[in-house]
């Protein structure tokens, strides 16, 4: 795969995994991140991977940073939405500030990224979209009405676009990782994660963010070009639609 990708949130957690299996496969990768400029500068040390600043809750930001990377590597063909935040709280403490944030970041953060290149991808006739969405945005989760009710959008987007890109060579696809061993799902309460969330994963175990970077590869690769629409769940055993 010598294709030009981006990666959002693509220097920490699953993300990093993500923009490293990208690269192994040959291609050349963007990798954008928020804000923590030490992850991202050792991140770059480690892979000599592109890193590039970038606010995904800001249109004219995200815009600007395509615009950018475009001119320095190339047209962008494949697209991992990955960046994500959590928020959570139990819904009758849910401050507006929670549920916009995380609005924000997660749900707007894939018209932001995808509308300034969908045009040129739609111009030569390939492209290849990942969005990360989520276990809890397909079953729901307590403590999450703003992430689920996102990461359930995000289904919705993935869908509607496949329809649009399918006669333009352009896939769009959602994966649903379960539970994944990152700083996110180290952040729930250590009692809630290991006697609520652990003992209801048949598998016994977090996933690995390398699990979740393989399902993008597969997505992502030239030879998966009748697969779009799709949500493909990696979750353990978690929850099976
Ligand atoms: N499953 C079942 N029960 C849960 C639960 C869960 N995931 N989370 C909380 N509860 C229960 C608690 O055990 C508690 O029950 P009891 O009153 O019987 O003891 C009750 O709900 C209230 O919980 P807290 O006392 O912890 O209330 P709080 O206001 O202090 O915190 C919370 C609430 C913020 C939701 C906190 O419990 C929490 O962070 N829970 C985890 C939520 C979660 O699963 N987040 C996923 C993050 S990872 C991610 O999002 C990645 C991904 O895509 C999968």
């Amino acid at each position: 795969m010598t294709r030009i990708a981006v990666v959002t949130g693509g220097t920490r957690g699953i993300g990093a995994a993500i923009s490293k299996a990208l690269k192994a496969k040959g291609c050349t990768v963007a990798a954008i991140y928020a804000g923590n400029d030490e992850a991202a500068k050792a991140f770059k040390a480690e892979t000599g991977i592109a890193v590039y600043k970038c606010d995904v809750s800001s249109y004219d930001t995200c815009a600007a940073t395509l615009k950018t990377i475009e001119a320095e590597i190339g047209p962008v063909e494949i697209l991992v939405n990955n960046a994500g935040i959590t928020r959570d709280a139990m819904f009758h403490k849910m401050t507006p500030q929670q549920w916009q944030e995380v609005m924000s970041t997660n749900l707007n953060s894939l018209f932001n990224m995808t509308q300034p290149i969908w045009s040129g991808m739609r111009d030569r006739g390939f492209g290849r979209i990942v969005c990360i969405s989520s276990i809890n945005g397909q079953k729901g989760q307590m403590g999450q009405a703003n992430y689920a009710a996102a990461k359930a959008g995000e289904i919705g987007f993935v869908k509607s676009l496949a329809q649009e890109g399918a006669a333009k060579g352009i896939t769009v696809n959602a994966i649903c990782p379960g539970y994944i061993a990152t700083e996110m799902v180290m952040a729930v309460p250590q009692e809630v994660r290991e006697k609520r969330i652990l003992p209801l994963i048949p598998m016994g175990r977090l996933g690995e963010p390398e699990e979740i970077a393989r399902c993008v590869t597969f997505l992502a690769a030239d030879d998966a070009s009748f697969i779009t629409g799709a949500t493909l769940s990696a979750n353990g055993g978690q929850y099976m639609v």
